[in-house]
């Protein structure tokens, strides 16, 4: 069936503004996310904040019903929570490392991750190790096989990175973990949204992701999945009187689902809009969004290619719609100044946010540009253009 990319740009006001290649920072909200956060926000501002949690209950407790719908999961496995990092974190801190446990990532692990690892490292004794890649640059397999010992007790790995189009192979993974019994930590971050994810698929025991990005939710907003059966062994890292109850003077019990990863405070008018942007993707379906955004970024991958002196950096078997490149002789911030210019919106990935993977590959940064299903054929075209007059 063909994409109705008319009614997914009308949809989008954004679309007559910019040309959005930057829906791995941030993508373009849809009408009805807008609507349905304003909506909540006006309401708070006229009747009180509290009363307006009281109107919109329904509105809120949907938003747990439509993530776990978008993952394959219970309601009860959701924590909403303001970002990835801090879903994340709430897992990740929750384990208890013990001196020469180890810790698998892979090489194009998130900054921010890295940073919670080296941390507990240091304050435990824990020990960091990145499972090589195999010949495509996606994590190997084989590699993390035979990596596994009795001593490893988490598998952390991002399934798409900040940094190119890669997709891990993190159903392998997966089953690797499952095998061995180790937790299984995904970052979701940049793929949630663009592709179908179900996490009994993944194997995984959590996994974090974020709103604003390929799922075009409001800023602030994301959410954490964590398996029921592993859930129940969590104790989070911190605890408020909505995570837990204080049921005597010396005893706190924590709630039984997970939200005991939440806080009590937080912002409805995103969360609502958070369930608005998962049914809206659902709408168009994950299978449909997958494809469109695929086809779209290899045409931008193979329009770019044979231009003089650019190098798309994507890696992976399987590649999706973050695009990276360098252009011989040209920083990458010039070049997303002068795109700026012409009301096209890309971003640049730098050493500091993938440091495994760019050290290994010399990069110090690359421009990405990173498609949705509502650009079009033609955006990708001027798109190129554009370089192309960089370039000349
Ligand atoms: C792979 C990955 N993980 C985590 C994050 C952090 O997400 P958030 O900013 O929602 O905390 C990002 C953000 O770019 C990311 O690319």
């Amino acid at each position: 069936m063909a994409f109705d990319l008319q009614r997914a740009r009308q949809d989008t006001p954004g679309t007559t503004h910019v040309i959005h290649f930057n829906n791995a920072g941030s993508s373009l909200m849809p009408q009805p996310v807008l609507d349905a956060t304003i909506k909540h926000l006006q309401l708070e501002a006229q009747i009180g904040g509290y009363e307006a949690f009281d109107k919109a209950n329904e509105a809120i407790e949907h938003t747990y019903d439509a993530a776990a719908a978008l993952i394959g999961c219970s309601r009860d496995e959701i924590a909403i929570l303001e970002n990835a990092t801090h879903a994340w974190d709430m897992a990740f801190y929750s384990l208890p490392f013990q001196a020469g446990e180890r810790i698998l990532t892979s090489m194009t692990e998130y900054a921010s991750n890295y940073i919670a690892f080296l941390q507990i490292a240091r304050k435990t004794g824990a020990i960091i190790e990145a499972i090589p890649n195999d010949e495509h640059g996606q994590v190997s397999v084989e590699a993390l096989h035979q990596m596994i010992d009795e001593r490893v007790k988490l598998i952390a790995v991002t399934h798409v990175p900040t940094s190119g189009g890669l997709v891990n192979p993190i159903a392998a993974i997966g089953k690797v973990a499952r095998e061995a019994n180790i937790l299984y930590l995904v970052d979701a971050c940049q793929s949630v949204g663009q592709m179908p994810i179900d996490v009994n698929t993944i194997g995984c025991d959590m996994l974090s992701t974020t709103g604003r990005k390929y799922l075009r939710g409001p800023r602030g907003t994301g959410f954490l999945y964590v398996r029921r059966s592993v859930l129940e062994r969590l104790e989070p890292p911190f605890l408020d009187m909505h995570a837990a109850t204080w049921v005597a003077r010396d005893r706190y019990e924590m709630r039984s689902d997970a939200r005991r990863f939440e806080n009590w405070e937080t912002n409805y008018a995103g969360k609502i809009g958070l369930g608005v942007a998962i049914d809206y993707a659902m709408q168009w379906g994950l299978d449909a969004i997958w494809r469109r955004v695929k086809s779209l970024a290899y045409q931008l991958r193979t329009q770019l290619s044979p231009l003089p002196g650019v190098i798309v950096r994507d890696r992976g078997i399987i590649q999706c719609g973050i695009v990276t490149f360098t252009i011989e002789g040209l920083e990458p911030e010039e070049i997303k100044r002068k795109l700026a210019e012409q009301n096209i919106n890309v971003t640049v990935s730098v050493v500091e946010s993938t440091r495994l993977d760019m050290e290994a590959r010399s990069l110090t940064s690359m421009v990405r540009a990173s498609v949705h299903y509502f650009n079009s054929e033609e955006e990708v075209g001027r798109f190129c253009s554009e370089i192309e007059k960089m370039i000349y």
